[in-house]
């Protein structure tokens, strides 16, 4: 890694927006620890991109709340993060029409984007173009503001690197503009197996742990976990290694002996799956009391938010009016009877 760094990511609301505990390991935390050591962050809510799949007005605006107000909570220190919403810099949808036209249709064709949607059986007549154009405004989101990685799961490296492409693009046809970012993959040791014990958890499955959601929807979550399916009476004993609740245990209890012996007990069959459950409800609230209080503070606040996200895109566009300027003057948009400024 680069000393001094700078990275930008963005997260498209189009789940419900609700995190989870694997969101929790495999997004929040690895984003935090990266934040900490560089030295500029931009991280925004891709909302644009959202309106390929989310059409419903009330749908897209909890989406974007529940994000807002979930990494708020978290903790992301915004006197250092450049935290804001896409749609509020009109120049990313700016410049993607200028980066437009320096791509090819066959790069975009090859996109993942557009290729699963009609693996799925899709009628390519019928995807409609945002969707088909999501790299290059992706493209546009990066190249505004030169940043050295772009942390994403594996499922977003191809746009990453079709973004170094688009840039290359433009450098080769106008001259040096724009940095060419570098991918940074997430690790996958951030997957998190769900509660049917079987999947990654995701919210599309519904076999996730909340992290926000009240405690009777909690208990009903954490009650109806898989654990050790061969372990018929709580007398039997019971496997540790690979139950999700032991996984979970490891992950939100803080309390290590008590951990140690709940696993003692269980591969005994001393102690039945409730307690074990019962015990993990509790860790899970005392892990998360303090960012679930900021949640709910920060919800009675929408001043506060809205001074946050409003702040945080005056910082960004600063920057990106910068680099539209630069590239108004290198396609040659100005001459000597321009007048424009942002
Ligand atoms: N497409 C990304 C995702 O779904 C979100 C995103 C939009 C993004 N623009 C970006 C990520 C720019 C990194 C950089 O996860």
């Amino acid at each position: 890694m680069k000393k001094d760094y700078t990275i930008l990511t963005g997260i498209t609301p189009s789940g419900s927006g609700e995190v989870h505990i694997g969101n929790f390991v495999g997004m929040v935390k690895p984003f935090f620890e990266m934040a900490k050591k560089a030295k500029k962050v931009y991280y925004f809510i891709a909302d644009l991109h959202a309106l390929t799949t989310v059409k419903n007005r009330e749908e897209l605006q909890r989406n974007v709340e529940n994000i807002v107000l979930s990494y708020l909570a978290f903790g992301v220190d915004t006197s250092k993060v450049i935290f804001y919403r896409q749609s509020d810099i009109g120049l990313h949808p700016e410049l993607q029409t200028i980066l437009n036209n320096v791509t090819p249709l066959g790069l975009i064709k090859r996109c993942h984007a557009y290729k699963d949607k009609l693996q799925k059986g899709f009628d390519p007549e019928k995807v409609n173009m945002g969707l088909f154009n999501y790299p290059i405004l992706m493209a546009a989101d990066i190249l505004l503001y030169d940043p050295d990685y772009v942390p994403v799961g594996e499922d977003q490296r191809q746009h990453v690197e079709v973004t170094r492409e688009i840039g290359q693009y433009f450098n080769k046809t106008y001259g040096q503009t724009f940095k060419l970012p570098e991918v940074y993959i997430r690790q996958e040791a951030g997957r998190l197996v769900g509660t049917d014990g079987k999947r990654k958890m995701s919210k599309s499955l519904g076999n996730v742990i909340s992290v926000f959601s009240d405690e009777k929807t909690l208990k009903k979550q954490i009650m109806g976990c898989f654990t050790d399916p061969e372990r018929i009476h709580s007398t039997d004993p019971g496997r540790v290694e690979g139950n999700p609740v032991f996984i979970y245990h490891d992950l939100l209890n803080d309390n290590k002996k008590e951990v140690e012996d709940l696993k003692k007990r269980y591969r005994l069959g001393k102690v039945g799956d409730v307690e074990v459950k019962e015990k993990l409800l509790k860790a899970h609230l005392k892990k998360f009391a303090q960012v679930r209080k900021r949640y709910n503070e920060l919800q009675n606040n929408p001043q506060l938010i809205k001074k946050i996200l409003q702040e945080g895109a005056k910082k960004a566009r600063e920057v990106a009016e910068k680099k539209m300027m630069l590239v108004r003057e290198k396609i040659g948009l100005t001459n000597k009877y321009s007048f424009f400024k942002y």
